[in-house]
């Protein structure tokens, strides 16, 4: 008679087995499965404060990175996911977006949790309203990133003997004299996103905040269509020069290490940027310098990375609760964001500890919010819903990247891609 032959034997193996997974479901902590897409060496370094602070508390962490600057390709992942019927139990989502989804009624609230912990008085109240759907707290934010920034290599510049650009005009002064002196001026990765990300900074300083807004945000199809926007159109596509002929298709972070290699000069990008800059060891003002994005000064274009969370039930809930918890407590907010480039979502920690460009940001963001500068990303999702977004990015890359396209032509089609959407 074998082993496996002897019925009792069976039973008896049988019944060890369930014991022992058994035994391992009840000691497996509870767990939450997060979709994002910080994947760069400064973005990972963030989202892993997260992961251990779970960890810490007893939690699981499934981490569900999409890799891709700017969220598209995870968003379309998102999606196909959440239509299966098996969404993740928080996901990286922003700004209208967020609205989208709790008007398909996957969104579980966290009220209770913002009422324990008094988040209707932590955070300002532009910020909070973004995070509510019906009245409800459905998402959580983890910081503040400021778009409009020009970053720059301080020997590239002592090289070409420039110092760091305030106007547009100096900008193309400044990238001249860098590309003379054997540099690339502007590192930039070909991507549609990085591309309006460049293209709004210009928009902010050639036509300022008021059209920023009647044009960006508001959709006014006689800003689409001015005069302004074909000359913020035009100076944008001039950027080319300053450009070197392998961009298309590069990550942005691969962009920033031109940088820091010092094979480029500058970078007009957001201040995630300031994660690779700190990843690798620099110092802000002295290794690697920050400013304004050239003429915008007077202006902070916002990007607020939140979680939403979805409906899940049970100890994942219970989790996931937690995890939202964490994210706003100070211990969070601060390594989170030191990693991560940004500034706290909550305006009452001390930024005694972060580097002179965050202290700058903070700064910008608290006198722009008072002085009427402070305006939404359009190219990261805060302005408009994801469709006119999306519409925008397509005119604004195929005229920056098409031979024969006018500024004209641009701005027509801009007021066109704005009223398809409507
Ligand atoms: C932004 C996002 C940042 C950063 C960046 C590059 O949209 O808010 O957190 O990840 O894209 O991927």
């Amino acid at each position: 008679m074998t082993l496996l032959a002897n019925p009792f034997r069976k039973t008896a193996l049988a019944l060890a087995t369930a014991a022992a997974a058994s035994l391992t479901f009840s000691v497996q902590a509870a767990e939450v499965e997060v979709l994002h897409w910080w994947t760069s060496g400064g973005e990972a370094r963030a989202a892993n404060v997260l992961k251990e602070l779970m960890e810490a508390e007893g939690y699981g962490w499934e981490d569900f990175a999409v890799a891709g600057g700017g969220g598209e390709t995870a968003m379309t992942v998102l999606k196909s996911r959440a239509m299966s019927g098996n969404p993740p139990s928080a996901a990286q989502i922003k700004g209208p977006e967020i609205q989208e989804w709790g008007e398909l009624g996957l969104l579980g609230e966290l009220d209770e949790v913002a009422e324990a912990e008094g988040w209707d008085e932590l955070l300002p109240p532009t910020v909070a309203d973004v995070m509510r759907h019906n009245g409800s707290y459905v998402a959580v934010p983890v910081n503040v990133h400021r778009v409009n920034w020009l970053w720059a290599n301080p020997q590239v510049l002592a090289a070409a003997g420039v110092e760091m650009p305030t106007t547009l005009d100096e900008l193309f002064a400044a990238g001249e004299a860098i590309r003379e002196a054997g540099y690339i001026p502007l590192a930039h990765g070909g991507q549609a996103w990085q591309d309006a990300t460049v293209f709004e900074s210009v928009l902010l300083a050639s036509g300022g905040t008021e059209f920023y807004q009647q044009a960006l945000v508001e959709l006014d199809p006689e800003a689409l269509g001015s005069e302004r926007m074909i000359e913020a159109l035009e100076t944008f596509k001039r950027l080319r020069e300053l450009m070197d002929a392998d961009m298309s298709g590069r990550d942005w972070n691969i962009a920033t290490s031109m940088v820091i290699e010092g094979s480029a000069g500058m970078q007009l990008m957001g201040d995630w940027a300031k994660g690779e800059f700190t990843a690798a060891g620099l110092t802000a003002g002295e290794e690697y310098l920050c400013a304004a994005a050239p003429g915008t000064q007077d202006a902070f274009t916002f990007n607020i990375d939140s979680l939403a969370m979805f409906r899940v039930e049970g100890e994942e809930r219970e989790a996931q609760q937690a995890l939202a918890r964490l994210v706003l407590e100070p211990t969070f907010q601060e390594a989170f964001n030191l990693a991560k480039g940004s500034i706290p979502a909550r305006p009452d920690l001390d930024m005694s500890g972060f580097d002179v460009c965050a202290q700058q940001s903070m700064d910008d963001f608290q006198r722009t919010a008072e002085e009427g500068g402070l305006v939404p990303s359009m190219a990261h999702g805060m302005a408009v819903r994801a469709d006119v977004q999306g519409a925008i990015f397509d005119v604004v890359t195929n005229y920056f990247n098409s031979r024969d396209m006018a500024a004209e032509e641009a701005a027509r089609r801009m007021v066109n891609a704005a009223q398809a959407a409507l």
